[in-house]
This record gives C-alpha cells, structure tokens and sequence, in this order.
C-alpha cells in the first residue's frame, strides 16, 4: 500500500499550524483562481506557505499562490486556501485528502468552495452562479481509497447532505444581494485537464448534470467522510462543449471568472456574514 493517511500523519500538519496561530478557524475557503483575492480582505492575516507545513502538498499551478492564510473575515475565524490542489496537476487520489484533513483538526465545521465550470444547463449563461446542490463524479475513484482510520471518519458513508441543505438555503435567501444570477444545481467532476468533448457535454445532460468541471469534489467527498458541512458555489464561465456549437477557451474562461469575481465576492461575504444563522 503506497500511503497510510492516519491520523497522526494529518496531525503533525495541524499541530505546526496550530503553533503559528491563537485562534481556532471555524470556516474554511477554498477559493477558485478568480477568487483568491477575497483573502485580501482578511484581517491580522498569518500566512504559511504550504511547503513549510509538514505532511502537507505543494501546488504546482503558476497562478495560485500556495499558502494558507488564516484570521478574521467578515467577523469570522477562517482558514483560506490561496491555491488548491487539482488531481490532473499530477497527484495521486489519496494526496488530495490533506487540505480537508488539516482544517478538520484545526477545528474547522464548514467548508466553502468555489469554482469556474461549463454550463450543461442551457438555460445558463456565462456569468450565472450555480450553488451546488449534488454531484456525478466522473472521476472513476475516491479520495478516500486505500486504509481507513475509523478514527477520521467510517470507511462507508452517505454523501445524501454532502452539500448541506441549511447553507444551500441560507445561500440561496441571499441570493437577492448578488446582481448575478443564482441557480441551484448538478456539477459533473471530470478529472480534466481536458475540457469534455461535446457527446460527453450531451451525455452528461441527459444524466441531469446542469454544470461541470475539474475540482471541489475530492475535497467534498473528503469533508463528508469526516463530519464536516460544504457551500460549494460554480462560477458559470463558458457554456460547456458543443452547447452553442461551441468549443471552450481557456482564456475565456478567465476572462468572464475576472469580469465576475467582484460580485461573486460581494455574494460570498453576505453568506459568509451569515453563516451560523442558517435554520
Ligand atoms: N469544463 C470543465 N471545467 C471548466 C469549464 C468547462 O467547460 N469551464 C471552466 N472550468
């Protein structure tokens, strides 16, 4: 077996972090590239970069930073990831259980995520946010293969709330403040790095996915085996493959994530203000 993930492999990480800190993070972001900059807004910021964290991984995308940043956001402790961790980067499954793991230990209870992704839905347009409601994981495997510490979480368990119904709600009241428009639906997980080809786009609607792309899952398939709750919102940047006889551009994919991010912001803060009022 190439890994054995126990507990105290992930603990040797926490307990480095744990030293460079006073306070105990209740939230954690994981924040796609156009989004990196909210972590601008957070107060008395204590920054680590993940190679000096112990048992931790290294990013390898040019354009994430690779740090943690913690303090006070919007009058919440957070932990924010200033570059995440994709499987096509190279990783191994199992590696891409470590971020989830540390913030669990860290004392973390809820997990935001955001992401860029393709619409499948053809009632959505660039531009559109898509709080996450369920998934399709296309990626044939699970972080959590390989030797359970039944200490962290059960080696089977239900995914049925993996995207938290309470914090779906408490996003979707707010959804008044943000100009964009918000919709609620189904994100397909393909490793990548290759965008999908337009019969997978077609398959993938008649299997009722409304959006799709190449991260979040890992890392919320990762927070449900441990107990934790996940927010996962996708910016819309492109409609996906062949929906408009159209092929995916990475560059406009950026382009609509940079023309977008301000008010994506401004949403994420109103939810982030609120969080802990959810019924
Ligand atoms: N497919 C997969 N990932 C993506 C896309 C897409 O069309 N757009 C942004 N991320």
């Amino acid at each position: 077996m190439k890994y054995h993930f126990n507990l105290e492999y992930f603990e040797k990480s926490a307990d480095y972090v744990k030293s460079k800190i006073d306070f105990e993070p209740q939230i954690a972001l994981i924040l796609g590239s156009a989004l990196g900059r909210l972590s601008e807004d957070i107060k008395d910021p204590v920054e680590i970069p993940y190679e000096d964290i112990p048992n931790f991984l290294v990013s390898t995308v040019r354009s994430h930073a690779g740090k943690l940043i913690l303090g006070e956001l919007y009058g919440k402790k957070v932990v924010c990831m200033s570059g995440r961790f994709h499987y096509y980067e190279g990783y191994d499954y199992e590696q891409l259980v470590a971020p989830i793991r540390l913030f669990k230990l860290l004392g973390v209870e809820t997990v935001i995520l955001t992401n860029a992704a393709g619409a499948i839905n053809t009632g959505y347009r660039p531009g559109d946010l898509m709080i996450i409601k369920d998934h399709i994981n296309l990626a044939g495997a699970s972080p959590l293969r390989g030797p359970n510490d039944d200490r962290i979480g059960p080696r089977f368990f239900d995914v049925c709330n993996a995207y938290d119904e309470k914090l779906r709600n408490l996003a979707k009241s707010l959804a008044g403040e943000c100009a964009l428009r918000v919709q609620e639906g189904v994100y397909a997980y393909q490793v990548g790095p290759h965008f999908e080809s337009p019969a997978e786009i077609r398959f993938l609607r008649m299997a009722g996915a409304d959006a799709t792309g190449m991260s979040t899952v890992t890392e919320v398939l990762t927070a449900a085996h441990c107990g934790m709750r996940t927010l996962a919102i996708s910016l819309i940047t492109n409609m996906g493959a062949g929906v408009n006889n159209n092929r995916v551009d990475g560059a406009e994919v950026d382009q609509v994530a940079a023309r977008s991010a301000q008010e994506f912001r401004g949403y994420l803060k109103h939810i982030i203000k609120h969080i802990g009022e959810e019924a």
